[in-house]
């Protein structure tokens, strides 16, 4: 692992009380050694999500989970268990699938014909040498685990279980009414930014008036308040949360602000609340009255991150004359502007004439993130000078 090139005082000035908190180094959101880092030693030690349970419900069903440049292939096995493969080839390296999902009984290479049972054992390795030892010649296993619907996968053998290490969520991801809600649609786009400045403006509203005057108008950020994390400021666990009320007249957050015929995916007296969740590193969910909206971030370059975006309606909305196009318009719009005003502050915290000050007092999420992120550096860093 290269070092760090930060320094333990301004990783330390992050993690100040809020007012007197400096924000993390410019350097963070563009060095290639911290991109180094942060992949490896953040991304690649947690348990990140993939996708939702019920994208593999019969066997066979795989995903193909944009981790690794090859890809993490996450399969439902004949005997129904979710198992999570490198999609590499162990003959000479060539990835076994291509695309996003489907459905097969088993694994073939396209480059010379090595297969695979669902289960990851090598089945035939056309003219290998004698006494070779299939058993040994397996694929590569990822560990995979399910949580409130959410699939998981973590490339790190040594991390802690997956309920363990998830613990702390905020209590609404928990129902059990949100396992069962349906993809209604996927978008992907790279955004020309750190990852770390996606989350960050997550993790506040106050660029509402501004940037999304049409979501300020639904849900003014002058009514947002952070979830309880139990004081902690993000030192317990890796999520956080946000409350946001929806403004009088509103009843969802679309084009319309009218939920019409969709049903509600939370209980009756929390209609007019949407419920924002960060899942450390890289999982963004935002729990409307009559959708879930998740935003799965991977880094792929200092200054470029991919976004899978997905929409989950309840399964009784999926009814003929179901079109929630204008909640997709609506949120087109809003990841339009966010993406643009993250790629305008890369394009600032490169310069020179940039150097950290202070957190407005409205930013206690982004300070409780930046926290989390300055910890990992300070221990890595820790690490060295023990
Ligand atoms: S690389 Fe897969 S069979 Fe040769
Ligand atoms: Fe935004």
């Amino acid at each position: 692992m290269p070092e760090l090139p930060l320094s333990s005082a301004d990783l330390h000035a992050v993690l100040a009380p809020l007012d007197s908190a400096r924000p993390l180094p410019a350097r963070a959101y563009w060095d290639e050694d911290v991109f180094a880092f942060d992949q490896a030693e953040i991304f690649g030690r947690s348990w990140l999500c993939v996708g939702r349970e019920d994208e593999l419900s019969r066997p066979g069903e795989w995903l193909l989970a944009p981790l690794t440049p090859a890809g993490v292939l996450v399969v439902r096995g004949a005997d129904l268990e979710l198992r999570a493969f490198h999609n590499v080839c162990r003959h000479r390296a060539a990835t076994l699938v291509d695309g996003a999902c489907g459905r097969l009984d088993h694994l073939e290479c396209p480059y010379h014909g090595w297969t695979y049972e669902l289960s990851g054992a090598l089945r035939a390795a056309p003219h290998a040498p004698p006494g070779f030892d299939r058993g040994a010649h397996g694929l590569l296993r990822a560990r995979a685990g399910v949580l409130f619907g959410f699939l998981f996968v973590t490339l790190d053998p040594g991390a802690p279980a997956l309920e363990s290490a998830l613990g702390g969520a905020p209590p609404w991801l928990s129902r059990p009414e949100l396992r069962s809600l349906r993809r209604g649609r996927r978008v992907e786009y790279e955004v020309a930014a750190n990852w770390k400045l996606c989350v960050e403006n997550f993790q506040e509203s106050h660029h509402f008036p501004r940037v999304h005057p049409g979501l300020e108008r639904l849900t003014p950020c002058d009514d947002a308040v952070s979830w309880d994390m139990g004081g902690k400021g993000g030192a317990g666990g890796p999520w956080l949360g946000g409350i946001m009320a929806l403004a009088p007249g509103a009843e969802t957050v679309s084009t319309s602000a009218a939920r019409g015929a969709r049903p509600l995916v939370v209980p009756e007296a929390e209609r007019r609340r949407v419920r924002d969740a960060m899942l450390f590193p890289g999982l963004l969910t935002s729990l409307q009255p009559d959708y879930l909206l998740t935003y799965r971030l991977t880094p792929r370059a200092p200054d470029r991150t991919l976004v899978v975006a997905d929409t989950y309606f309840h399964p009784a909305a999926f009814v003929p004359g179901f079109a929630p196009g204008d909640v997709f318009a609506f949120w087109d719009a809003v990841n339009r502007e966010d993406r643009a005003i993250c790629e305008r502050q890369q394009r600032g915290i490169r310069a020179p004439g940039y150097a950290p000050s202070a957190y407005a007092m409205v930013e206690d999420g982004v300070h409780a993130f930046d926290g989390m992120v300055a910890r990992r550096y300070l221990s890595a860093l820790g690490a060295r000078e023990a």
